[in-house]
């Protein structure tokens, strides 16, 4: 098969199951697949309606796999940013889908979507992140973010040596050097972190922020890339109280958490580990429904996860999941996913892992 039969034929199985979900008839469907066809035939590719684009965007999250908050699969909003053709640009739609997921707290799910094709690539895992340091006195910061932070520090940031420093937007245009813009301060909501029965807890000095919106995804539609379009849910509050804090190769915290609270830490017998682990995760919700800004706790997440199976099914269409990702990581059988089987094949439109924008360079030996 070519390039060009192959998009086709992408965009066929696309526009079939998308005009049938929004109502419209199979004639209409062919009347649209013939405007493609030659569309294709004269450029190579073809242009999504704005109606394409915004049902598209909502079957990639509803196919997504991994993701346990698919029950509101169809209110995202969808930015259409196709237009704009320079990272300044690119840069002021990244600002406005903060502002507008962020909402003062109460979160709402959006995706921005730029021209495809490998047009632009956004270097940052998450719009909002924090910096991380390899220091000689050890590991500042999020340790995940190391190679993405020393990417910004060649492209001339600096950063404060902070535990918590708010990454920079990171955007590149084609085959171009990229542009490092630091996001207003005024943009970013965050929230310090507090145990509703434990204050010795704040003297983890913890905070998180409030909108998780990942960039670094490829979003596919009917045979067109959309290498960037970031998109953002809220937090379940596992994602930051049990890994991003927890975790041992993270912020590692849960040691420093028994500390202060007390717990013998001397044998693995005595489950500290699995109470600074809970104490972690409770602290995680009160602090954010403190705070007002939209979190929900993993028993909820499963409920509503169950309430999306049903509604698939009674649509008639199968789901598709990946089992390891959707437990949660604390107390998983006490979920009824725990003890379901999923089947994880990939359907499309979907999100996928794509190379990383700065990997080249970062990988490239010095001496050749
Ligand atoms: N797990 C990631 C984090 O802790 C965020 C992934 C997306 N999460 C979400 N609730 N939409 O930052």
């Amino acid at each position: 098969m070519t390039n060009q039969e192959s998009i086709f034929q992408e965009a066929a199985d696309f526009i079939q199951t998308c005009f049938s979900e929004l109502g419209k008839s199979a004639g209409q469907a062919d009347i649209r697949l013939q405007e493609i066809h030659s569309e294709i035939k004269k450029r190579g590719t073809y242009t999504h309606t704005y109606e394409e684009l915004e049902h598209g965007a909502k079957m990639a999250w509803r196919n997504s796999n991994k993701c346990i908050g698919r029950l509101f699969w169809s209110s995202i909003t969808v930015f259409d940013e196709r237009k704009e053709n320079e990272a300044e640009k690119v840069k002021e739609a990244l600002f406005r889908h903060i502002s507008y997921a962020t909402n003062g707290g109460k979160i709402r799910p959006a995706i921005t979507i730029f021209r495809p094709e490998n047009s632009f690539r956004i270097w940052n895992h998450q719009l909002i992140r924090y910096a991380g340091y390899e220091t000689p006195h050890g590991t500042i910061g999020d340790p995940a973010s190391i190679a993405f932070t020393k990417a910004c520090q060649e492209l001339g940031w600096k950063g404060n040596e902070g535990n918590f420093d708010i990454l920079p937007l990171v955007i590149q245009h084609k085959e171009e050097t990229p542009k490092w813009y630091k996001i207003p301060e005024d943009l970013i909501l965050e929230v310090p972190i507090q145990h509703p029965a434990h204050p010795e807890l704040e003297e983890l000095n913890a905070k998180w922020y409030a909108v998780p919106i990942i960039s670094d995804m490829k979003l596919e539609i009917g045979g067109i890339r959309y290498n960037a379009a970031p998109f953002n849910g809220w937090y379940m509050e596992t994602e930051i109280g049990a890994r991003n804090f927890a975790d041992s190769s993270r912020y590692n915290l849960l040691p420093k958490t028994a500390e202060l609270l007390g717990y013998d830490t001397s044998r693995s017998a005595s489950l500290w580990k699995d109470k600074a682990l809970i104490d972690l995760n409770e602290a995680v919700l009160h602090s954010y429904k403190k705070a007002g800004v939209s979190i929900v706790d993993h028993h909820t997440a499963a409920s509503q996860f169950q309430l999306f199976e049903e509604k698939e099914a009674e649509s008639g269409r199968s789901i598709t999941g990946d089992w390891t990702w959707l437990i949660p990581p604390i107390s998983p059988a006490s979920t009824h996913i725990f003890h379901s089987k999923y089947d994880n094949r990939i359907v499309k439109p979907n999100f996928f892992y794509q190379e990383k924008a700065y990997g080249a360079e970062l990988k490239k030996c010095p001496f050749h």
